[in-house]
């Protein structure tokens, strides 16, 4: 406790992020720490694993005495610590259990293994005004892209997914065809403002078959042959139109879930939720069709530990239990 408040630390190494962050109660973020990886996996296209585990090994300790620093925080003040234990690479999520474990220790607090995908959604709870539930979520990430029926914060039902790429995979995949970098989600939406002519227009994969499936592996297809068919393409009107593709496609079927399932309520998380322009899509829809929606602020779309925190606050007050404190690479909602 500190000044009478809860304190929650939480810790995330899933992928190439690694963050502290502290909460203070259930939503006061008083410090969210993180020391991204970007650049040194730039010049493999990819997250190299045994190297991002490695990166977090070296940063998690420094990282952790910086945020205690800033939110004037001492580890016995720590009352409860949450730790993504998956999805994830299984690597480095044993980095970041094992430093949460050895606190849990010497702060004598409970450890609670968070489900990352969970977090993300829980980001959307930090806000002291809680979103009005039951709600539609979308999570498009790295590695997911998935609707989901939100009952409470760690109740989100799952509705329908990518069956191939994941949205920001695609992002990432098209960037780099496209010679624009890595990542690809921030290089596409830069390149995509210096767009002039706008005219090529890209495929709409599964947008008019039921359901709330994604195909991104088909739009990047479609890029793919484009770029063989007009070798002089320029990268600006490339990524314009696949962003307008991508942006389309995650858009529509959100809001097709919301009004299948008749909620007012659209949530938005991970990544690729810090796109500029699905954002304004977002929102220009939502308000159309008096829609409430709620998209965290950058920092908490792509990874980040005080959403972590946020989850196992929500567990810890709950008789939901925490994940066993072990990697689970592949854990889903
Ligand atoms: O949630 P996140 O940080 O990590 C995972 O859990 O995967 O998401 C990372 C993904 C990457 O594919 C990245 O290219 C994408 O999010 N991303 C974006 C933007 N910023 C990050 N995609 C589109 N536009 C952005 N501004
Ligand atoms: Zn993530």
């Amino acid at each position: 406790m500190l000044d009478g408040r809860f304190i929650t630390l939480g810790v995330e190494t899933s992928c190439d992020e690694t963050s502290v962050a502290f909460l203070a109660d259930a939503g006061d973020v008083l410090c969210n720490l993180v020391a991204s990886q970007v650049e040194m996996h730039a010049p493999f296209g990819g997250v190299v694993p045994e190297l991002a585990a490695r990166q977090h090994e070296a940063k998690i300790n420094p990282l952790f005495q910086s945020a205690m620093e800033a939110a004037g925080i001492r580890p016995a003040d720590i009352d409860l610590i949450g730790v993504t234990v998956g999805p994830g690479l299984s690597v480095s999520l044993g980095v970041g259990i094992a430093f949460a474990r050895m606190l849990g220790e010497l702060a004598a607090a409970p450890c609670v293994g968070v489900n990352h995908l969970q977090a993300h959604l829980a980001a959307n709870f930090l806000d002291p005004a809680p979103p009005e539930l039951p709600a539609v979520g979308l999570l498009a990430s790295g590695g997911h892209t998935e609707i989901y029926f939100v009952e409470a914060p760690l109740t989100a039902r799952w509705m329908g997914g990518t069956i191939d790429d994941a949205a920001g995979e695609a992002f990432d995949k098209v960037a780099r065809m496209a010679g624009l970098g890595y990542p690809g989600g921030p290089a596409i939406q830069k390149a995509s403002a210096e767009a002039v002519e706008k005219s090529i227009v890209f495929p709409r994969p599964m947008l008019d078959r039921e359901g709330f499936d994604f195909s991104f592996s088909g739009l990047k297809t479609a890029v793919l042959t484009y770029l063989k068919r007009n070798p002089g393409a320029l990268a600006a009107e490339i990524a314009f139109a696949f962003q307008e593709a991508a942006v389309d496609v995650l858009v529509e079927k959100t809001l097709r879930a919301a009004r299948e399932r008749r909620v007012g309520q659209i949530l938005l998380c991970g990544g690729v939720a810090a796109n500029r322009r699905l954002r304004e899509r977002f929102a220009e829809r939502c308000a159309a069709l008096d829609l409430r929606l709620r998209v965290p602020s950058f920092e908490l779309c792509t990874d980040n530990a005080a959403m972590v925190a946020k989850t196992a606050y929500e567990v810890h007050n709950s008789t939901t239990k925490g994940y066993p404190l072990i990697p689970a690479p592949n854990l889903l909602i």
